[in-house]
């Protein structure tokens, strides 16, 4: 890793966060040590472990509240949930059938919620979101670029980081469709970080104000 994260832990070569709630929450490997319980978080698994794993900052800050687009069924996300503890992270997801998973999660952890709604209109999911000082984004979809813009100016976040699918944009090399993309992210500062090794259709980008 980068940096530190909170409530992360690297040992032997193995990513874990501590576990704000209790057990396991989608089969991964739970450690005990004295009171406290420790998650593996898989990189193969979570393209955010990749890319902690591979060296990409996630600079967070003590109580930051981070809205997360396109949680899915609350893998990844749970694992944000251990990372900020005292911060909120209300999930984002349009898909009914991760959803009702991703609310199950969600119930069982004290800083954490599911929205049903669809990330293009953040407008509509804003007065359930409160303050965003964190965005983070993995939607697979056309004009995902468009939509974590969309978020992170209405929501006014110091950051984020956005994993990229490039084939879900155009079928056209990465090196012709990418140049593109970035365009669009112009005012703001933004490093990529590699995580095509697990994860070789995805670009990982932190984007700052
Ligand atoms: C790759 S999966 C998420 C996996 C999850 N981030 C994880 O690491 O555990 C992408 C998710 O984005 C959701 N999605 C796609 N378009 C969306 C949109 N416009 N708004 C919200 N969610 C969307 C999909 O339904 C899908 O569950």
């Amino acid at each position: 890793m980068a940096e530190p994260v909170p409530n992360t832990f690297l040992r032997e070569g193995r990513i874990y966060t501590v576990n704000l709630g209790k057990g396991s929450v989608y089969g991964e490997k739970v450690l005990r040590r004295r009171s406290m319980e420790y998650r593996e978080w898989s990189p193969a698994r979570s393209k955010l472990a990749e890319y902690l794993a591979s060296g990409g900052r996630f600079p967070l800050r003590a109580g930051n509240d981070l809205l997360y687009l396109g949680a899915g069924s609350g893998t990844t996300a749970s694992h944000i949930s251990d990372i900020l503890a005292d911060g909120s992270v209300p999930c984002v997801e349009s898909a009914p059938i991760p959803f009702f998973r991703l609310r199950e999660v969600a119930s069982s952890r004290s800083n954490m919620s599911a929205i049903l709604s669809d990330a293009r209109h953040p407008e509509r999911y804003a007065p359930m979101v409160g303050s965003a000082d964190v965005i983070y984004q993995d939607i697979a979809q056309k004009d995902q670029v468009d939509i974590f813009v969309r978020n992170m100016e209405l929501f006014n976040a110091e950051w984020g980081v956005i994993m990229l699918k490039v084939r879900s944009i155009s079928h056209l090399p990465p090196s012709e469709v990418v140049p593109g993309e970035l365009r669009k992210l112009e005012a703001y500062s933004v490093n990529e970080t590699d995580v095509s090794r697990r994860h070789p259709d995805h670009r990982a980008y932190l984007v700052r104000r």
